[in-house]
């Protein structure tokens, strides 16, 4: 089921608000005030990865003051990702791997893990993380390694979502931020936010409306973690103890503050 939640304007407050259609107080979510009080709390360590541009890591580093992370770290594969321009334009640690000096895959990845693991991180974000990850390097973080995909998964796993959706003549599209698992955009949802395409839309258009939901949704989710609210426990996600929609908390374009 889709909930149109009402509008406001702040991402923090999606999950606490009346849901529109209703009418009435919903009481298996916490009060806005109870929510403002965990973003206050103790921030968690937040690690992201990346390998290009970083819009996503913008948005979660413009949104972090009034959530409960702190991004303590930057890591990309490809050195001179503008990603890690903006972590040090915000005085975050930022560090390039060269994958290309690595003998193979594995001994890439366990590097990864030992520089990942010095920041000791509560949770690890792939922002735009486009080199496969070893099942290794899954394994050990798994339930804190979490990804955000352009497509509604299922549908649309792997690249060029955009393109083909256009191609498939589909009337709705999206985004999606899910656990990571070794299977490729497999792992179990998070939060889905979908909109409408129309035969105007073309790929650039898309990728604008899709990324403007992801740089909502998130950091949202990185906040849902990080605050203690939302677990995976076996393969359901649970949000104040109750299992959510398994495609992932349901949000629609209209009900989000796009920049
Ligand atoms: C995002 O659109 C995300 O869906 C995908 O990679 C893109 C990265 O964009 N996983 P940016 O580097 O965050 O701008």
């Amino acid at each position: 089921m889709v909930i149109l939640w009402c509008f406001n304007n702040r991402p923090d407050q999606y999950l606490a608000r009346v849901p529109c259609h209703s009418g009435q107080p919903d009481s298996n979510h916490k009060t806005i005030e109870s929510i403002q009080e965990t973003a206050v709390s103790e921030k968690k360590r937040v690690v992201v990865l990346l390998s290009g541009n970083g819009s996503n890591l913008q948005a979660l580093l413009d949104q972090e003051h009034h959530y409960s992370y702190q991004i303590v770290g930057v890591v990309s594969n490809v050195p001179e990702a503008y990603g890690l321009e903006r972590a040090r334009q915000h005085k975050v640690a930022a560090l390039g791997l060269d994958y290309k000096i690595f003998s193979s895959r594995g001994a890439f990845d366990q590097r990864l893990v030992e520089e990942v693991n010095r920041f000791e991180p509560d949770l690890v974000v792939l922002a735009g993380y486009m080199k496969i990850l070893s099942p290794e390097f899954v394994e050990k973080f798994a339930g804190r390694l979490i990804n955000v995909h352009p497509s509604l998964l299922p549908e649309y796993k792997g690249l060029g979502t955009y393109r083909r959706v256009l191609a498939d003549k589909k009337t709705r599209h999206g985004c999606t931020v899910h656990f990571v698992t070794p299977e490729l955009d497999s792992g179990a949802h998070i939060i889905q936010a979908s909109m409408s395409v129309g035969p105007g839309d073309n790929e650039e258009g898309l990728k604008q409306r899709v990324q403007a939901m992801e740089h909502q949704i998130y950091p949202l989710a990185v906040h849902l973690i990080t605050s203690g609210r939302l677990q995976l426990k076996g393969d359901n996600v649970l949000l104040d103890d109750h299992p959510i929609d398994p495609l992932g908390y349901q949000l629609l374009e209209n009900a989000l503050e796009l920049a």
